[in-house]
């Protein structure tokens, strides 16, 4: 194995989860998207390195704008024997704009990541718009809708065609709220595989992820860390910093560790499947190897559980439709899906 001079993971001693289809994917995996930071070569590095070091699951988007370039580095390191591509894990998700395209979104992510198959396909956000693709995240977009259940069923039944051809292997959603997955699990033919949602000690869901794991879906967390680096419309004053809880530092001081470490430990041992972000190899190192050694222990696991804030960090102001007040009409706090009547 081609090492770079960091200290390689066997991937054979990083966990893995299982998927209602029998598929299994890696626990933990990396994250691509480089917010306001990172260029596409710089991450396409990044996943190049991380898989000669043992990564085998990478998390893309097609929104993330770096799918071609990860696609020549994921072309590289199976043309060079580091890997095969049936031992990579690699996700890609159709953006909001595509919602009425879902085959040529695929088909395009399959180009730029030069794949003749997607392990998994995930349906974004749950929010049409079809006509203002990058809208400004400062203003309200006159074309953004909100969830309609008979159009995102129209995106499901195509997720599902995709999964018939076997151009996906797994399909899933993202961003969704209970009352959205009972409404598509009344109604979808292929079940969800995951739903990768925001996770971390200071946003557990713990309701959602009972629901999710309960119906057999995989959990897969976005921002395990609580996304330190994340662009400067998603901070408000209110949000906390998980890094910086006292409880995940005493936690991280015990085990000689960073506290971000602890935050990919905790999520494994809990059963989800973090997808941190980093393009240091230190630290994207340090991310993998942590959850093959020196696991926390169920006190430790018991004090994390006590520190949830339910303080989310991707609110989606974005997607807000004209007529919404705030961004938690976007999440069905109160189990009522806003403006859309069932
Ligand atoms: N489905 C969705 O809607 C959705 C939404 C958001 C994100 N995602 C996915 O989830 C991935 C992760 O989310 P995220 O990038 O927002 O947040 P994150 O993984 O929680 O945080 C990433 C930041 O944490 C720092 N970090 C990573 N490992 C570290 C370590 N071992 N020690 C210290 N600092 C460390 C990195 O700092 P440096 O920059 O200094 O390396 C990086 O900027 C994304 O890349 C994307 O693939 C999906």
């Amino acid at each position: 194995m081609k090492t770079d001079g960091i200290r390689p993971v066997d991937p054979a001693d990083v966990p893995k989860k299982k998927l209602r289809t029998g598929d299994e994917i890696p626990a933990v995996g990396l994250g691509t998207f480089g917010s306001d930071n990172y260029d596409a070569a710089t991450i396409a590095r990044a996943v190049k390195t991380a898989i000669r070091n043992g990564y085998r699951h990478i998390d893309c988007a097609a929104v993330y704008g770096n799918e071609r370039e990860i696609g020549k580095a994921i072309a590289e390191v199976i043309a060079e024997g580091t890997v095969t591509r049936e031992e990579l894990w690699i996700t890609s998700k159709v953006w909001n704009d595509r919602h009425d395209d879902v085959q040529g979104a695929c088909r395009q992510s399959l180009r730029d990541l030069q794949l003749d198959y997607l392990d998994l396909y995930l349906v974004h956000w749950p929010f049409p718009n079809y006509h203002a693709p990058g809208v400004g995240v400062d203003s309200r977009d006159p074309h953004a809708r909100p969830y309609i259940h008979e159009e995102y069923m129209k995106v499901w039944r195509e997720m599902e065609a995709l999964a018939d051809a076997g151009l996906v292997r797994n399909i899933g959603t993202s961003n969704m709220t209970i009352p959205k997955l009972e409404l598509l699990l009344r109604d979808c033919r292929i079940l969800p595989a995951c739903n990768e949602m925001e996770l971390h000690p200071h946003f557990q869901q713990p309701e959602l992820f009972d629901y999710v794991v309960g119906h057999g879906i995989v959990p897969i967390g976005f921002c395990p860390i609580g996304s330190p680096n994340r662009p400067e419309r998603d901070k408000t004053p209110e949000d906390t910093n998980p890094l910086e809880d006292p409880v995940i530092v005493g936690i991280a001081e015990r085990h000689g560790v960073h506290p971000a470490v602890v935050c990919i430990k905790w999520a494994v041992q809990r059963g989800q499947v973090p997808i941190p972000f980093s393009v240091k190899p230190e630290k994207f190192m340090s991310n993998l190897r942590c959850v093959t050694e020196d696991p926390l222990t169920p006190e430790e696991m018991e004090a994390i559980a006590g520190i949830d804030r339910n303080c989310r960090f991707i609110k989606g102001q974005v997607f807000l439709w004209e007529g919404a007040e705030s961004w938690e009409d976007l999440w069905d706090a109160d189990g009522r899906i806003r403006g859309w009547e069932r």
